[in-house]
């Protein structure tokens, strides 16, 4: 696990953009596993910046999202799928057909997913993000680490995380719909990135505890191509050096 430490979130923001801009200009196809959540809002305004001022074209990037609420309408501008519009999709140049979402309908296999991705050639990098309490993608504390593409019910702290984004704490939709760990360790190369004071804990846990279960986001210590991106404050409980 590579760690890079840098001094905040706008930094950090910059630091992976420029990687996926160096990634994206120099291949000829790239699979981009997408993650929405706060952390890479600002990833995704300087990859639209990069596309209008310097002309990088994205028409060779598929992208494959993480997760998606399931108790939401599709109208709902909090959807994971509306959320990658406003903030990447509708300002860069992929086509349609090569952004891709979990199946999020009531009867769908989910687990189709994991093959789909497999039968595009899997994917090259993996942006994640990590909840406070060491959930990565919706994978919550004690799923299993072989899991593929599943249904989850959303842990309180997650929906509590998560409810600034919506009118209250009842709107906060219980269910999603997230790739399982297996799916984001089958990623050839993996990007986690984490800021602010309150994803020290699981950071620390993440890097220097056990890997367990019970810290979904301990399992990248058993991937070969992990960079953790921190900031200041996110790294500030890890022992020196
Ligand atoms: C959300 C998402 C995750 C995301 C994480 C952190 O619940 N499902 O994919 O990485 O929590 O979110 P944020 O970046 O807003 O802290």
């Amino acid at each position: 696990m590579k760690i890079e430490i840098v001094k905040d979130k706008e930094e950090m923001a910059r630091y992976i953009s420029d990687y996926l801009v160096t990634e994206i200009s120099n291949r000829t196809t790239l699979n981009l596993g997408c993650a929405t959540g706060s952390t890479f809002e600002e990833v995704y305004h300087r990859l639209v910046e990069a596309h209008k001022q310097k002309n990088v074209s994205f028409s060779h990037v598929r992208t494959f999202n993480l997760d998606e609420y399931l108790d939401i309408s599709d109208e709902h501008p909090e959807t994971y799928k509306n959320t990658m519009e406003r903030l990447l999709f509708n300002h860069v140049d992929i086509p349609t057909h090569q952004r891709h979402f979990p199946p999020s309908d009531e009867h769908a296999e989910y687990d189709a997913y994991d093959e789909f991705i497999r039968a595009q050639g899997g994917i090259d990098i993996q942006l994640l993000g990590i909840g406070v309490n060491g959930h990565i993608a919706f994978n919550e504390p004690g799923s299993s680490f072989t899991s593929k593409t599943h249904k989850v019910a959303l842990s309180k702290s997650t929906r509590k995380a998560n409810a600034r984004f919506f009118d209250s704490m009842s709107s906060v939709p219980q269910y999603a719909i997230t790739m399982g760990i297996q799916t984001i360790m089958n990623a050839k190369s993996i990007v986690l990135a984490a800021s602010g004071k309150h994803k020290a804990k699981a950071v620390k846990h993440m890097i220097e505890g056990k890997i367990d279960e019970s810290l979904p986001a301990s399992v990248l210590r058993r991937h070969d191509d992990v960079t953790v991106v921190l900031d200041n404050a996110a790294a500030k409980h890890l022992k020196e050096g």
